[in-house]
């Protein structure tokens, strides 16, 4: 499906507001350190845009800044750092960019992925009420802890409110809470496009960031601009993330282009094909090809491929060598052409109708 491009005004106003934007979140930088600097969600360029209400107050978090020598350069919103393996959200935070999927996993296999996840070097953990597993991940995450693996501070966990739970937003948020057995999750997305309700399950997830329950907010299945916007219209902060379904048929490039404007950045699901679909890209000629050239398997070379394309990827596995190999891709890199061939075996085509 190809999106309108929106040209005259707009492109001038989105130029204006990535300069602001881009300024803001320099100086903010400077004076308060390059990490978890919960900046103000970035809604204020907007407003400017369209004379909105006055931004929400700034988040309470229980990060610390992290000192910040003159030796080191400020991050800038939305650009992925490979070394470090994160990107800096338009809600201040730091995010790593490779992560532990958990869709159709059980709570025992959620908790097993993501204490080995955790064990293997990731920091980022995707679950959802609606999986049936936040227990199991929190579980996960105790067991890494409690064995001195990583600290609550050093990891990233997302979960995300089931469209069921729209017209009761705030509790649907301490429920996931309890269930995960945190104190705050790092990023709460809603799961779907629900007209009728999603602006209000959204301001609920607005109120459970100033009170520091949600260090982030963002959406996931948005397809059209228009449909993203009218949620960003009605709303006061402004989306981390979006997630989208997202892999080499399924590229996501004029959503990816709309949602930049707002600092906002891209997560892949399903960045593997999705269960019953992976051999699909696995032999993809093109892939495939890469993969052999640098001795490394097609899932590797896709993920590497998600990462240097702007896409955070949450590979799910319930495999502990899958999971192993799929953080193993920080030792090679695709060059300028093998990216290039990347984007030409794009079909604008996803393997979920939902
Ligand atoms: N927002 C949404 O609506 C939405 C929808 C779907 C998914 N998600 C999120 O996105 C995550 C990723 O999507 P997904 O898990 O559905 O699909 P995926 O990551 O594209 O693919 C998962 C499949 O790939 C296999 N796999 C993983 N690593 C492999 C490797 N190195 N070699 C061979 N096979 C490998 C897994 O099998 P094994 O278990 O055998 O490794 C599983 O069958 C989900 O887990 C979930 O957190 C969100």
């Amino acid at each position: 499906m190809k999106m309108q491009q929106r040209t005259g005004p707009f492109v001038w106003m989105r130029k204006t507001f990535l300069v602001v934007l881009t300024a803001i979140l320099l100086l903010s930088a400077a004076t308060c350190g390059s990490q978890a600097t919960a900046a103000q969600p970035s809604k204020e360029p907007v407003q400017e845009m369209t004379g909105n209400e006055a931004p929400a107050e700034e988040p309470a978090t229980e990060e610390e800044p992290t000192e910040m020598t003159t030796t080191q350069e400020p991050a800038a919103t939305g650009v992925f750092d490979l070394e470090k393996g994160t990107v800096l959200l338009n809600s201040g935070y730091e995010m790593p960019v490779l992560g532990i999927g958990c869709f159709a996993l059980s709570d025992a296999q959620a908790e097993n992925s993501v204490y080995w996840a955790l064990r293997d070097g990731y920091r980022l953990i995707d679950t959802a009420r609606i999986y049936g597993n936040e227990a199991g991940v929190g579980r996960g995450i105790r067991r890494a802890i409690d064995e001195g693996l990583v600290t609550r501070e050093d990891i990233f966990v997302t979960t995300k409110m089931w469209t069921s739970d729209y017209d009761n937003g705030d509790a649907a948020v301490q429920a996931s809470l309890d269930r995960l057995g945190l104190d705050y999750v790092d990023l709460m997305i809603l799961h779907h496009s629900q007209p009728s309700n999603d602006v209000q399950a959204y301001q609920a997830m607005e109120r459970a960031m100033e009170a520091g329950k949600l260090h982030s907010i963002g959406l996931s299945n948005y397809y059209e601009p228009e449909d993203f916007d009218r949620l960003v219209d009605a709303t006061s902060i402004l989306p981390a993330l979006l997630q989208n379904e997202t892999h080499p048929y399924h590229q996501s490039t004029e959503m990816k282009e709309h949602i930049a404007q707002y600092g906002t950045v891209m997560e892949s699901w399903f960045p593997l094909g999705g269960r019953g679909n992976t051999q699909i890209l696995f032999n993809d000629d093109t892939i495939a090809s890469i993969a052999a050239a640098h001795g490394k398997t097609s899932a590797q070379t896709i993920l590497r491929w998600h990462l240097q394309a702007g896409n955070i990827a949450i590979p799910g596995s319930s495999n502990e060598s899958h999971i192993a190999e799929n953080f193993d891709i920080f030792d090679f890199s695709l060059s300028d052409e093998e990216m290039a061939e990347m984007t030409a075996i794009d079909r604008d085509d996803r393997f979920a109708d939902y």
